[in-house]
């Protein structure tokens, strides 16, 4: 893994966007999460839109999940916050912006279709991720098969009680989701993982120096041969090995891009 330490979530957000730029202006597919932390980097890209001739036209978004029974135009929709957030505000095409349908009277069948389609497609290239506080991914809880495709999950009460901020009631969180599997996942080119704040840094503890195990399902990245991890100083802050991490990053060759391949 590679694991970037800033001094800022303002820096975070910056590094992030430096490794979607390139997926990006190769044409590449790219993966979107939601929640708060990938909101500065949504904010980057929309500047780097506008003032620096990044263009999404023609390219394909995949969210990484969505909640099961709330409409795509619900204001807590990923379908609905991903386009607030990030894409209706740079020139992707709407329809090509994609999230499983979780309003699928047989979600499962969505699962399926959904999986069909980043197929269809030729996989996503740079997937961004979240961490929840449990060590999730998307919505793949403790206890996630590691190897799972797209699939229907039940949230964690920890999730719910996470959650529950953007609802304006905690009985309002869906309990269940559609999201992209582990192995999903690990499927993409380049998982990118951020995080922020000490609430974090357990997770990307576990997540880093922990055992391989679904108890901490983003541990499965553990597996993949190209993942970054950009954290703050807080998000870091239970590392043993920080002293390695940041002279692995001072001492990386200066042929090797932020996407590991060699620079052109
Ligand atoms: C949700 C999403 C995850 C996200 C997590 C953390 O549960 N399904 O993809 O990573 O929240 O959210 P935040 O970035 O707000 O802490």
């Amino acid at each position: 893994m590679d694991i970037l330490i800033r001094d800022t979530p303002d820096q975070v957000a910056q590094t992030a966007a430096d490794i979607v730029e390139i997926y990006v202006r190769r044409g590449q597919t790219i993966g979107l999460a939601t929640g708060s932390t990938p909101l500065g980097l949504y904010r980057e890209l929309i500047r780097r839109h506008r003032e620096e001739h990044l263009s999404f036209a023609g390219i394909d978004a995949f969210c990484l999940d969505e909640y099961i029974g709330l409409p795509a135009d619900h204001e807590q929709s990923y379908h609905r916050f991903i386009r607030d957030n990030f894409t209706s505000q740079v020139d992707f095409a709407d329809e090509r912006v994609h999230s499983p349908d979780g309003m699928d009277p047989r979600p499962w069948v969505a699962a399926e279709l959904y999986e069909k389609h980043i197929r269809d497609v030729g996989g996503i290239s740079v997937q961004v991720l979240g961490v929840g506080t449990n060590g999730h991914i998307g919505f793949n809880e403790p206890a996630s098969p590691l190897r799972a495709r797209t699939r229907v999950e039940t949230l964690h009460q920890q999730t719910l009680s996470d959650n529950a901020r953007f609802f304006s009631s905690p009985e309002e969180v869906p309990t269940h989701a559609i999201t992209q599997g582990l192995g999903t996942i690990l499927d993409a080119r380049h998982p990118l993982l951020l995080a922020t704040g000490e609430g974090k840094a357990n997770a990307i503890a576990a997540m880093v120096e922990g055992p391989l195990s679904a108890s901490c399902p983003a541990s499965v990245l553990q597996l993949h041969d190209q993942v970054t991890v950009v954290v703050d100083k807080p998000a870091a802050s239970q590392l043993a090995d920080i002293d390695y991490y940041r002279h692995m990053e001072s001492a990386r060759p200066e042929w090797m891009g932020l996407d590991g391949l060699p620079v052109d």
